[in-house]
């Protein structure tokens, strides 16, 4: 039986149970100069290092945590992972004063990543998004929330799908798919056609995917296309979760919690009374700091909402048009920074929440006796120094169900 000792962390900190709403988000657990014991992949105890050393056999591998915190596994709940090409130019653009729906109107945007998408083979698109993943390890992130969405056409679509799967198992992150067909109208078909499509393609779907996913906003999936699809995948046992009020508010928090979804994603523009809905409900509320940071534009209400009592979660949104990010350490500070959560919210939301929209978090998301051991070890004593001392990479080792898969 494999196993391995984390001995001697300078601290442990981790939030517990399957998810923590509004004020309790704060409370993280922390223990000072303590050991983790991990037996195949699990977490078997965790307590003083004299403790675990006359209780357990001598592990077949040693970590010397000594001045160094431990933190569960990120979790990046959101991002748009597989994708061809880059969009550089439009981030200039922007910076002249283009908004990213006048580039999107303009031909750049969803569409210009879907034609570079289309063009790429499945081996390319895979060294490509393997490339990316190996980055977000190095950062920290054990789980990911994979979505579609640069395809907009059935072989692509499917194809974006069977990249996912193989990635899982070829690479230690835990990859979560996402049915993203409703991310934009594609240009070489009529909306009625595309939703037939999207509808058809539900079965097949199904049996690749855990989730389904629509950008309801003007100009991309209005209500009643969200409402009609998402109906429709539930019955193929596809959950929703939504990009909703990322620029306009426009009903998609009413909708998403009508239609049971797991999380609604974005959430920048939220008047009073959907803050109120999201609070009262068991969807998670999931932001995206860094897209109001690369966009420019304003933050959503994440204080009124923690303190409004929502199951707040935090992630990436990496993508090449909003987000060309897949730093889960960069999220958290800019979510303390900017958003004004607590460095413990902002870990709670990382990790034990963004399990919890995942479906996850039985297994995931925070370091407790029963769950997988997935773990950061960092170069600091605290977790709270790493957010702080922002842009650096703090991650000294990452492990994955208790077997270490990358190490500074
Ligand atoms: O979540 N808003 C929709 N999707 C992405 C952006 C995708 C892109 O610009 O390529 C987002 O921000």
């Amino acid at each position: 039986m494999a196993s391995l000792l984390i001995h001697n962390a300078a601290q442990i900190a981790t939030a517990t149970g399957r998810y923590a709403r509004g004020t309790d988000m704060h409370h993280v657990r922390l223990y000072a100069r303590t050991s983790i014991y991990i037996q195949d992949g699990i977490i078997r105890a965790i307590g003083s290092p004299l403790e675990l050393e006359q209780s357990f056999p001598p592990a077949s591998q040693v970590i010397d945590a000594t001045d160094c915190a431990v933190i569960p596994g990120l979790i990046d709940s959101h991002t748009h992972l597989v994708f061809a090409g880059s969009r550089e130019k439009e981030f200039a653009l922007r910076l002249s004063g283009a908004t990213y729906q006048e580039i999107a109107s303009q031909g750049g945007g969803i569409l210009s990543t879907v034609s570079a998408t289309r063009k790429a083979s499945k081996d390319e698109l895979k060294s490509i998004a393997a490339r990316y993943l190996s980055l977000a390890l190095a950062h920290g992130t054990t789980t990911m929330e994979v979505k579609t969405g640069y395809g907009l056409n059935e072989e692509t679509e499917l194809k974006l799908l069977d990249v996912i799967e193989e990635l899982n198992a070829e690479q230690p992150i835990t990859l979560v798919p996402t049915f993203l067909g409703a991310h934009a109208f594609p240009p070489d078909c009529t909306k009625s056609e595309y939703l037939d499509l999207l509808h058809r393609l539900l079965p097949r779907v199904a049996t690749k995917a855990k989730f389904i996913d629509a950008f309801v906003e003007e100009n991309y999936f209005n209500l009643e296309q969200t409402e009609v699809l998402c109906r429709k995948a539930k019955q193929f046992g596809l959950l929703p979760r939504l990009h909703v009020n990322q620029f306009s508010s426009s009903g998609g928090v009413a909708l998403g919690l009508r239609l049971g979804a797991v999380s609604l994603d974005h959430l920048e523009k939220l008047s009073n009374e959907e803050i109120h809905l999201l609070a009262q409900s068991e969807t998670v509320a999931t932001l995206l700091p860094c897209v109001s940071l690369f966009l420019g534009y304003g933050y959503p209400p994440a204080r009124t909402l923690i303190d409004s009592g929502a199951i707040v979660a935090i992630a990436s949104n990496f993508n090449p048009g909003s987000a060309m990010n897949l730093n889960m350490q960069l999220v958290m500070f800019v979510a303390c920074a900017q958003m004004s959560l607590s460095p413990n919210e902002a870990l709670t939301a990382a990790t034990l929440n963004a399990a919890y929209s995942l479906g996850l978090s039985d297994t995931l998301g925070s370091i407790e006796i029963g769950k997988h051991a997935d773990l950061v070890i960092l170069d600091t004593p605290t977790f709270e120094q790493a957010i702080y001392f922002f842009g650096i990479n703090h991650s000294k080792t990452v492990i994955k169900n208790g077997v270490v898969v990358w190490t500074c």
